[in-house]
C-alpha cells in the first residue's frame, strides 16, 4: 500500500504550553463548561474548529506582503475574482468577510417570511441566517445519513424523492432557492455525490429555482468524488471542481476552510440583477465589491489558498489524515460515524456516553471530558447546538449527539493525532463516570457560543 505523509515541510512554529488535567478542571470551571470559553493558551490540540484555522504557505503569506490595499479596483481583487471564476465558473463574484455575511446577503435578497429553503443539512449559520429573515430551513438528508454503520460513501446526499415530494408539497414559488452543503458539515462532514448534484440541478431547473452550493469544503468533496465514482476515477480535481459547480447558479463560501485562509468568504452568482442587489447590500454593511470587508492581502491568501487546495497531494494527505483517526477510534470500539467525512470525525456520544440523557447532552459532556483528560478541545454538534425551546416552552433536541475532531489544514502531525487517540483510549475504560451537564445560563439564538452549563 502506498505510504501517505505530510505534503509540505514546517517552516514556522506556534509553540503549544502543556498544562495539567487539575489545571484544566479549574480552567473549565470557570468557562461553565463551554469550550468557547476557555482561552487558546490553555488548550493543547484545538480541534474545535477547521475553520481558519489552517496553516498558510509560504505562497499565501508571499501574498500577503503583495496585497494591493486601494479602495476600488486592487490588483489583489482582480487576482481573487479570476482566481474563483477559472476555478468555479461563476459570473459574477462578490467578497465578504467570511461565510456567514454570505448567507446574511444571500438571504436577505432572496428569501422572505414564509418561504422555504431545502437543503440536504442547513450549517447552524446556514439556518439562523434563513430564520433571520422569517423563512424556514429544511433538511432533506439522505436515508443512509442516520446510518452510523453503513459503508455508502455519499450519506451528504440529499433525498432526491424528498425534495420533489416537498417542492410539490410547498409550491415552487415558496422555494426561493435549493441548496447542497459539499461537504455536509453537520451531517458528519459527510460528501455529496456527483450524481445527486446533478439530479437536483436537473429539479432546480425543472421548477425554475435557483440551485446554490454551500461550497466551503469543495475540494474535499471533489475528492470524495474521485475516490468513490467510478466514471471520475481517471479525472483531475480541477476539472470535477468545474463539474460540481457547472450545474448550480450561484454559492456561498467560507474561505477559511478550503480556501485556507484565515478570514474571508465570498458569494457567487450567474444572476447579474440579483449580483447588483447583492453588491448594493454589500457596499451598505461590507463595503465596496472589490474588498468586500476584507483588505486586499486576505483576497491574495484566499486566492492562493484555492489553488493549493485543489492539488492531488494535498488532498489525499488530507482525507488519508482524516480516515486514519477515525480507522484507530474504530479499533477502539468508539463509536464514531463512518466512513470519516473530509474535516473532521464525528463520535457519537449518545452511545458513546448511553448513561447520559440527551436533556444532559452527552456530546458536551464528552468534549468537556477530552479536555479535563488531554487538552483536546471539540465541540458539540447535538443538542447543545441545534437544540432549545419552541414557542410553547417545550424542549426539542437535536436528532444527533455528536462530538467533532475538527481537523485544521496542514496544521498538526500525526504525532499529534496520535496523543488524540491516547486520550480517547484512556477515556474509553472510564467513560460510565462521566456526568451529564445542565444548562444554567443561555442566548436566544446559537446558543452553543455563549451557554453556561454546570454539572448535573
Ligand atoms: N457553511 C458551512 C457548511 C460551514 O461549515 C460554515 C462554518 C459556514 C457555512 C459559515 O462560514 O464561519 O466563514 O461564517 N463552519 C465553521 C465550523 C464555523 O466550525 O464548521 P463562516
Amino acid at each position: 500500500m502506498k505510504t501517505i505523509i505530510e505534503p509540505f515541510k514546517i517552516k514556522s512554529v506556534d509553540p503549544i504550553k502543556m498544562n495539567t488535567s487539575s489545571e484544566r478542571k479549574e480552567i473549565l470551571q470557570k468557562a461553565y463548561n463551554n469550550l468557547f470559553l476557555i482561552n487558546a493558551k490553555d488548550v493543547i490540540i484545538d480541534l474545535l474548529t477547521d475553520s481558519g484555522t489552517g496553516a498558510m504557505s509560504s505562497q499565501q503569506w508571499a501574498g500577503v506582503m503583495l496585497g494591493d490595499e486601494s479602495y476600488a479596483g486592487s490588483n489583489s481583487f482582480l487576482f481573487f475574482e479570476k482566481t474563483v471564476k477559472e476555478l468555479m465558473g461563476f459570473k459574477n463574484i462578490i467578497p465578504t468577510h467570511q461565510g456567514r455575511a454570505a448567507e446574511r446577503i444571500l438571504f436577505s435578497t432572496i428569501a422572505k417570511k414564509g418561504d422555504y429553503i431545502p437543503s440536504n443539512n442547513h450549517f447552524d449559520t446556514t439556518r439562523a441566517n434563513v430564520l433571520n429573515v422569517g423563512a424556514t430551513p429544511v433538511d432533506l438528508v439522505c436515508d443512509e445519513a442516520s446510518d452510523f454503520n453503513s459503508s455508502f460513501p455519499f450519506k451528504g446526499n440529499i433525498n432526491i424523492e424528498k425534495l420533489k415530494d416537498f417542492i410539490n408539497k410547498k409550491k415552487p414559488s415558496n422555494i426561493p432557492i435549493i441548496m447542497l452543503t459539499v461537504t455536509n458539515n453537520t451531517g458528519g462532514g459527510q460528501p455529496v455525490s456527483m450524481e445527486n448534484i446533478k439530479q437536483v440541478s436537473l429539479i432546480a431547473k425543472q421548477y425554475k429555482i435557483p440551485f446554490y452550493l454551500d461550497a466551503c469544503r469543495f475540494a474535499e468533496n471533489a475528492y470524495f468524488i474521485k475516490l468513490n465514482e467510478k466514471e471520475y476515477k481517471e479525472k483531475d480535481i480541477k476539472d470535477i471542481v468545474f463539474e460540481m459547480f457547472s450545474y448550480a447558479d450561484g454559492c456561498t463560501m467560507s474561505a477559511k476552510k478550503d480556501a485556507i485562509a484565515n478570514i474571508g468568504g465570498f458569494l457567487c452568482t450567474n444572476d447579474d440583477q440579483l449580483a447588483k442587489r447583492k453588491k448594493d447590500l454589500l457596499i451598505l454593511t461590507e463595503g465596496f465589491p472589490t474588498y468586500g470587508g476584507l483588505s486586499g492581502r486576505d483576497l491574495e491568501a484566499i486566492a492562493y489558498g484555492l489553488l493549493e487546495v485543489i492539488d492531488q497531494d494535498y488532498l489525499e494527505y488530507r482525507i488519508s489524515s482524516t480516515a486514519y483517526l477515525g480507522k484507530k477510534l474504530n479499533q477502539l470500539n468508539i463509536p464514531i460515524i463512518n466512513p470519516p467525512g473530509g474535516h473532521a470525525v464525528y463520535i457519537d456520544a449518545k452511545q458513546f456516553l448511553s448513561h447520559i440523557s440527551i436533556e444532559n447532552f452527552p456530546g458536551q459532556a464528552l468534549a468537556c471530558e477530552l479536555y479535563i483528560q488531554g487538552g483536546i478541545r471539540t465541540s458539540e454538534i447535538g443538542s447543545l447546538m441545534f437544540g432549545g425551546r419552541d414557542e410553547s416552552d417545550d424542549l426539542f433536541f437535536a436528532s444527533h449527539e455528536l462530538v467533532r475532531l475538527a481537523i485544521p489544514r496542514r496544521t498538526y502531525t500525526q504525532s499529534h493525532i496520535d496523543y488524540v487517540i491516547e486520550v480517547f483510549a484512556k477515556i474509553k475504560d472510564k467513560s460510565h463516570k462521566i456526568k451529564g451537564l445542565k444548562i444554567i445560563d443561555e442566548s436566544k439564538t446559537l446558543r452553543h457560543f455563549t451557554a453556561k452549563l454546570e454539572r448535573c
